[in-house]
């Protein structure tokens, strides 16, 4: 029998700053109408500024310890999925781990930018699968607003900040959990999508601020399309590759980055649109944060249950690019 790895429990925060189209209208040359009809987002969350991924990912695994009705100290490893760690070093898993006092746990961060929740929810799986750890936890946070360029009305509009985590454990069932994956990197899209200063490539400097690379650049129809054409390509082979039709999902949960992406990604693979899980409207691209909010979100509306097919997908810088197919466990 396959030992495989089963979500157990899950843990959100959102900070309660709610910013509208609006109120970002007043920030930059931009309306409430384009937003919506562009991208689906209505408001977003942020931080208020100074509050740091750790800090977030913290409470996301303080929920998840509550909800499973367990102390930190029966974590054995955390891994923080995030492209806005609190500093380069030490990981921002480091921090979290303090934070909530998981004495046992060692852990690290893993960049993979929207994809790094189902990447980091593989990883995890792996440690369980291989019988080393019975209880791991992927926290995926990001601070997006830490690194928005607030005169850039084409990326300020999309992110929004928020953390959400899982729980893994050993699955008793080898027909419940983790059943199987498909990953992929294209590294030659990293030009559309990333933050170029502030790295090895282009250490901090007065230059780097000045041109303003601190910041996120994106080719947004670039990375659209691929986002598009991936989603389909990687939920298409992992459905085939276990003998499965759209039909028996039951729900599909995509990273939330654009809502014509997740209409146009799930119509080509012949998704009901009841199946789609969409919360974009109230969080936007929250990174790393999106594929637990809308977990959250379609157990509390009831679209998500004990023994359904749920499947995952997500395409984010790099380019990386995933899909996940998971028995849902509780
Ligand atoms: O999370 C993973 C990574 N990210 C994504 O998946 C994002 C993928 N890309 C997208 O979601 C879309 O490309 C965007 C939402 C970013 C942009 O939408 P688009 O329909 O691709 O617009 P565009 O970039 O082609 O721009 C169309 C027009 C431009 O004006 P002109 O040149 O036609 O006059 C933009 O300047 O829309 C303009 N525009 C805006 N107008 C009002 C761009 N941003 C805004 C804005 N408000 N916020």
């Amino acid at each position: 029998m396959k030992r495989r790895a089963k979500i157990t429990a899950l843990g959100r925060y959102v900070p309660p700053r709610v910013v509208t189209n609006k109120d970002l209208a007043q920030m930059v040359d931009t309306n409430d109408e384009w937003i919506v009809e562009r991208t689906g987002i209505s408001e977003r969350h942020w931080v208020e500024p100074g509050t740091p991924t750790s800090e977030l990912a913290a409470r996301a695994a303080s929920d998840l310890l509550q909800q499973r009705g367990i102390e930190a100290d029966e974590i054995e490893m955390i891994i923080v999925v995030t492209v806005t760690p609190d500093m380069f070093f030490p990981a921002t898993a480091c921090l979290v781990q303090d934070k909530i006092g998981a004495r046992r746990a060692w852990g690290f961060d893993l960049s993979a930018a929207c994809s790094g929740f189902l990447y980091g929810l593989t990883v995890g799986a792996q440690f369980i699968e291989s019988g080393a750890h019975t209880k791991v936890m992927v926290i995926g946070a990001d601070v997006m607003t830490s690194i928005l360029n607030p005169q850039d009305r084409a990326t300020l509009i999309l992110f929004g900040d928020a953390a959400g985590a899982v729980l893994l454990e050993p699955s008793e069932d080898e027909n419940v959990g983790l059943l199987d994956y498909l990953h992929e990197v294209d590294g030659s899209g990293g030009p559309s999508l990333c933050m170029p200063g502030g790295g090895s490539l282009n250490p901090s400097s007065h230059d780097t601020v000045e041109k303003r690379m601190h910041y996120v650049h994106q080719q947004g129809p670039a990375v659209f399309k691929f986002a598009v054409r991936k989603m389909e390509e990687l939920g298409r082979g992992l459905l085939e590759r276990n003998q499965l039709k759209g039909n028996d999902l039951g729900c599909f949960i995509a990273h939330q980055a654009n809502i014509r992406i997740i209409d146009a990604a799930s119509e080509k693979l012949g998704l009901a649109p009841e199946k789609v899980i969409k919360n974009i409207h109230k969080y936007g691209n929250t990174t790393a944060g999106t594929i637990p909010l809308a977990i959250g979100d379609a157990i509390e509306s009831g679209r998500l249950k004990k023994g359904d097919l749920v499947m995952f997908a997500a395409v984010g810088a790099g380019f990386t690019a995933g899909s996940a197919l998971v028995r849902w466990a509780y």
